[in-house]
């Protein structure tokens, strides 16, 4: 009697602090984003990938990876930097054979831990366009990301937009909106800013920035979107894929989406991405999983489930990114976002961007 229900309540608190976790839930879309631990001895040819994208978005791709290859694949979800310093703390005795994570920023931080190995791949080298990837092959983009510009459609229209340094003209004085600068994906943002300006320049487009804040920089990008729908601002920055999740619940959103053309630097795009850990358990299987996730058996699903845009050319969209329409790229090489991280992250402070 007494231990059904210590279980039960202890199952409840399970339930409460999974809940309580469930804050940003940033690539991890719904709550219930348990850390799903890998059993301790895998079968012999399972690979085992360490991952921050939820289960929800990695389960059904590891699915159809097992049916075509018979290779199983077992996962533990985490957030980047716990699983980057897992790797770290279990050096040659991890399980792991995979490291999933999102950002370049990331990728290129675990690279230089030193928790992953180079890897030379005809297929992913061919697959994967050379700015998407690590030159030294420890990491490899398997997803684009567009962090582009939203704006409140009842208010303006594509013509009134220009570029990211146009919305720190004094015109957009308090009708800005931006997610806080501690997330990773603003601070590549602003790391590529400085590869293409300088710091002198960027820090002025900050600057401007802030500047034209409407409110307080969002936790989230969904809290974004869902202020510019509420008319608390007119324009702000964010993945995609955000507006795709609250587009397929809500297809009259009054939220339009502008690319930045070519002329003025393009789309500022970041990935999802994997690299072979160091001392792999599995490399020959992990060199598989990466190589058919970056192929035409992966791409549209690995894509596809959280409306990101498939890198391999020729994927078929989603039908809600499709609707989106095409856009140009900016093709600087991603690993500058790692590399200038840090710059990025005491540029943004200077310029009183929280
Ligand atoms: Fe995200």
């Amino acid at each position: 009697m007494l231990d059904s229900k210590f279980a039960r309540v202890a199952a409840m608190a399970a339930v409460v602090l999974l809940a309580a976790c469930g804050g940003d839930a940033d690539d991890a879309p719904a709550a219930a984003d348990a850390p799903a631990e890998a059993t301790a001895t895998p079968a012999p040819e399972a690979v085992v990938v360490y991952s921050s994208r939820g289960e929800q978005l990695i389960s059904p791709i590891f699915e159809a990876f097992t049916q075509s290859t018979g290779i199983t694949v077992e996962f533990v979800t985490d957030d980047p930097q716990p699983l980057i310093a897992r790797l770290r703390a279990e050096g040659a005795n991890t399980p792991a054979s995979v490291l999933l994570t999102v950002d370049a920023g990331n990728l290129w931080f675990a690279a230089e831990q030193g928790v992953l190995a180079s890897t030379a791949s005809e297929a992913l080298e061919t697959a994967i366009p050379e700015y998407l990837r690590d030159p030294d092959g420890r990491w490899f983009g398997l997803s684009l990301r567009a962090r582009t510009i939203v704006y409140d459609s009842r208010e303006l229209s594509a013509d009134d937009l220009v570029s990211y340094e146009d919305l720190a003209d004094p015109k957009w004085k308090g009708r800005l909106c931006l997610r806080t600068s501690k997330k990773v994906y603003n601070q590549s943002l602003v790391a590529l800013m400085i590869a293409r300006h300088g710091e002198e320049r960027t820090e002025e487009i900050v600057r401007g920035w802030v500047d034209n804040l409407a409110m307080d920089p969002t936790s989230n990008d969904t809290r974004l979107l869902e202020a510019i729908a509420d008319g608390r601002c007119d324009v702000g920055v964010v993945n995609t894929y955000y507006l795709g999740r609250l587009q397929r619940d809500n297809a009259e959103l009054p939220v339009g989406l502008y690319f930045p053309a070519a002329e003025v630097g393009g789309v500022h795009v970041n990935v999802s991405g994997a690299g072979i850990v160091a001392n792999a358990a599995n490399p020959e299987g992990a060199q598989q999983l990466l190589e058919w996730l970056a192929g035409t058996g992966g791409q549209a699903l690995f894509a596809g489930l959280n409306y990101e845009f498939p890198i391999l050319a020729g994927t078929e969209n989603d039908p809600i990114v499709e609707a989106w329409g095409p856009y140009s790229p900016s093709d600087q090489p991603l690993v500058d976002a790692g590399r200038l991280q840090a710059d990025a992250v005491r540029l943004m402070d200077r310029a009183g961007y929280r």
